[in-house]
């Protein structure tokens, strides 16, 4: 074990079900990180893999299709015992939620598998599925029994994005879901969470002691959170038509990454005591009136570009986007948080697909120093003081801060401290999902939104979707693929006296 790590207890006896089991995100993450847990033996001693498909397919068939999947997609050599070993404890069952008789069927079987494998009762339903199936698929399992806690056995449920496509959507699978299950079973991901630098800012701000005490509306000026990708919309037009950047990032990962940052400090490291503060956060971005929403936000759309030598469509030419859409690829927004640490702090948040660089990080920038002190030498200007941190591409942290440049006068430039991950450990390559995944097995739902964040996230976008909505075609802006986005979000800071932290 690498220096410094801390043995991992094994997970319960259990059975892991995947719905959608045929499909991409369990081909393409779930089981490449089952396989990296088992590689680190992180799986139960007792463990049964159930894939959910609406077809039948034979165990040997789903065995195939899901080894191919991992030959793809592991992110390091696959080790053939250890991939057998997982495998061969895959089996495959049919079930639709459309069909109730075939969950009945469905539960006989389980419990078969469950009763050969001694897996003690306890299972983990994975929600592999597109969104409209998650609320049939948990009404049918409450249905059947097969999510009800007894004689000590646990049942979960984990639910992939998007959790709704807005406030009221979102509130009511909340209500299904707390219909059928208890908060405490229930394990909304966001694959932010399994990120090892995000995760790394509450051990920043709060197992140190020199960033509390300057962390607030006295010491910050702004607080920029940037998300920009250089992948285009590729074959998922139909999804990202409708969805658009706004919903498709920002009340999830954007939202994640700035409840990290402005969050109090929790009493106690345990998930009930971190979500609340984060939830407590997030409920307090000014919720704001449409024609504010249309002044503090600015959405646009990318045109024809070349990104890394490969040109890239106008997006509205893109298979299953219509020819005449208004979705925003692009959408930056200014926020406010009304509480006592951040009253007149704005949150700048920005993210779209197409751009030249592919980079996620958060900016913290403090207040100017009084420049008078500096009036009388040649110093013309200092350079801004941040502290980034940095997700996407090389994770780490930077602190830029001025020094005298060596030699008789007084010349001051901007440089920079930098942490990178990479220089002090060595990590094994990974999906993201392993925490995730090893975390709802061990019952720990830290990193698991809870119902009343999703909705505080919403209640903070809704605003901007109504404003938007209403306006149509107006106020939508153009940006070219393999730039840096477009001018109206430069304007957005502008107005303010302040710009986007360059690379
Ligand atoms: C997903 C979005 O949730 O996150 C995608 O649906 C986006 O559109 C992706 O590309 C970004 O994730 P990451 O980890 O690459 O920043």
């Amino acid at each position: 074990m690498p220096d410094g790590q801390v043995a991992q207890r094994k997970p319960d006896a259990s059975a892991f079900v995947i719905f959608g089991v045929t499909g991409d995100l369990a081909h393409r993450l779930v089981i490449p990180s089952l396989y990296n847990l088992a590689a680190a033996d992180l799986l139960p001693g007792k463990f049964c893999v159930v894939g959910v498909a609406r077809n039948g397919m034979s165990n040997d068939e789903l065995r195939d299709s899901l080894m191919k999947g991992l030959r793809q997609f592991a992110t390091r050599p696959v080790d053939d015992t250890v991939a057998k070993r997982l495998l061969d404890c895959v089996s495959c069952v049919e079930a639709d939620p459309k069909d109730p008789a075939s969950f009945d069927a469905m539960r006989a079987q389980l419990d078969e598998l469950e009763c050969a494998q001694d897996t003690g009762g306890n299972r983990l339903f994975y929600l592999a599925t597109p969104p409209g199936a998650f609320a049939p698929i948990a009404r049918e399992l409450g249905r059947t029994g097969l999510l009800k806690e007894k004689n000590g056995a646990w049942r979960r449920l984990v639910v992939e994005k998007p959790f709704g496509t807005d406030l009221a959507s979102a509130r009511a699978l909340n209500g299904e879901l707390l219909n059928i299950l208890d908060e405490h079973q229930i394990y909304r991901i966001d694959h932010y969470l399994g990120k090892e630098t995000v995760q790394n800012i509450l051990v920043l701000r709060f197992a140190n002691g020199m960033f509390e005490p300057i962390w607030n509306r006295n010491h910050i000026d702004h607080v920029q959170i940037t998300v920009d990708e250089k992948l285009g919309v590729g074959h998922r037009g139909s999804f990202y038509d409708s969805t658009g950047a706004l919903r498709d990032m920002v009340p999830n990962h954007l939202f994640q990454l700035l409840s990290l940052v402005a969050m109090e400090p929790p009493a106690r490291f345990d998930a009930h005591t971190v979500r609340s503060e984060k939830a407590e956060v997030l409920a307090a971005i000014q919720t704001q009136s449409e024609a504010d929403a249309l002044m503090n936000s600015v959405r646009s759309q990318y045109q024809g570009g070349i990104i890394d030598g490969v040109e890239m469509p106008d997006y509205h030419k893109t298979a299953d986007v219509k020819p005449d859409s208004t979705t925003e690829t692009f959408v930056a927004l200014k926020l406010a948080i009304d509480n006592w640490r951040w009253a007149g702090v704005p949150f700048y948040l920005r993210t779209g697909k197409a751009l030249g660089l592919k980079r996620t990080e958060v900016a913290i920038k403090f207040k100017e120093v009084p420049f008078k002190m500096f009036a009388c030498t040649p110093v013309d200007r200092l350079s801004q003081n941040y502290l980034v941190i940095s997700i996407e591409p090389t994770e780490g942290i930077t602190l830029q801060f001025n020094t005298k440049v060596p030699g008789p006068a007084i010349t001051i430039d901007g440089v920079e401290m930098k942490f990178r991950y990479k220089d002090y450990f060595k990590v094994e390559p990974a999906t993201g999902y392993e925490t995730l995944i090893y975390d709802c097995m061990i019952g720990d739902n830290i990193l698991f939104q809870r119902a009343d964040s999703v909705e505080a996230g919403w209640q903070a976008v809704q605003p901007f979707l109504d404003a938007w909505n209403k306006a149509g075609a107006n106020g939508l802006e153009y940006y070219k693929a393999g730039s840096e986005g477009p001018a109206c979000a430069d304007e957005l800071l502008k107005r303010d006296g302040r710009s986007w932290r360059k690379l």
